[in-house]
């Protein structure tokens, strides 16, 4: 049963108008990232273990959990910056840690990473930073890099802002700057940390429908670790829940649907914020 107070996410309607269900209620094979086993920390201290799920294609998928539960250190192990203990990440067939480290960075040109605060530099302007993984990355000339970084830049409706520095723009605006950068060498697949912290809930909806729209438009998968419940149920189709208490999965799936029908106590307590729930009728 649908929750009304969360209608059913755009992601989640193409997904149902364009992908029917099977009759167990899973959907065709579509892995776009396909975690299997994975355990990880920093030495002896184990965050998660026993991670098991699936990125579908298109999806708009949520790593979520309380402060702490090791969100921003499954992202790190996603896009390369990590290793895992022990388990694989793979991107379609190819187990991404088993790879030569050449090989493995050359697969991370294809993931786009937009860290909290944008994470630009404050003395290059914003068409040199939108630009600079054209510069590191590609041999495009510097009319065509000119051209690419005005058309991201547009995109995140900063069109007509190259020159300015990341200390001449709101929060709202540094945070869409890092987004066009993230969007620079056109990546299948687009990972934020906590994009909308420190914003203020007007800028943070927006970002919510840029995210949203870069998802659609650009046919984009995109990861997305927040513990924001305004987001989670506004834009993300799929989710995990990574449970501080267990250290382990406590629940994944659409998020309305884990609110309807998870018994796990934590994350009901993380999607209602301890409020009380009312269930459908039938269920307990
Ligand atoms: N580089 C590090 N070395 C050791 N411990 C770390 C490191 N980074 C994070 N941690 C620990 O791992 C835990 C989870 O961190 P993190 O993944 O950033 O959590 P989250 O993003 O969910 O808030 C934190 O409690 C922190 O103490
Ligand atoms: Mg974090």
């Amino acid at each position: 049963m649908k929750n009304a107070q969360w209608p059913e996410t755009p992601a989640e309607q193409r997904r149902s108008a364009e992908m029917p269900a099977q009759p167990d209620g899973a959907f065709p094979e579509d892995a776009h990232i396909t975690v299997t086993n994975l355990t990880m920390g920093y030495g002896d201290l184990i965050l998660m273990r026993d991670l098991h799920f699936t990125v579908n294609r298109g999806d708009v998928f949520a790593i979520m959990g309380g402060s702490g539960c090791g969100k921003s250190t499954l992202l790190r192990i996603l896009v390369g910056l990590k290793a895992p203990h022990h388990g694989t990440v793979a991107y379609g067939h190819t187990d991404f840690w088993a790879q030569r480290a050449v090989d493995r960075k050359r697969m991370m040109r294809n993931l786009g990473v937009m860290y909290q605060n944008g994470a630009l530099w404050s003395s290059m302007t914003l068409a040199e930073n939108v630009g600079l993984p054209l510069r590191l990355h590609t041999d495009c000339s510097a009319d065509e890099i000119r051209e690419i970084v005005r058309f991201k830049l547009a995109l995140v409706g900063l069109d007509g802002f190259e020159a300015r520095f990341p200390s001449q723009l709101s929060g709202g605006m540094r945070k869409r700057a890092g987004l066009a950068r993230a969007l620079a060498l056109d990546p299948e697949i687009l990972f934020f940390d906590e994009p909308s912290a420190g914003l203020d809930p007007v800028s943070a909806k927006q970002l919510d429908d840029l995210i949203l729209e870069i998802n659609r438009s650009l046919d984009a998968t995109i990861v997305i670790v927040t513990h924001e419940l305004a987001s989670i149920f506004a834009i993300a189709s799929n989710a995990i829940f990574l449970d501080a208490a267990t250290h382990t999965a406590g629940g994944q799936g659409a998020p309305r649907k884990l609110l309807d029908t998870s018994e796990n106590p934590n994350l009901i307590q993380f999607l209602t914020r301890g409020e009380p729930i009312q269930r459908p009728k039938g269920r307990s």
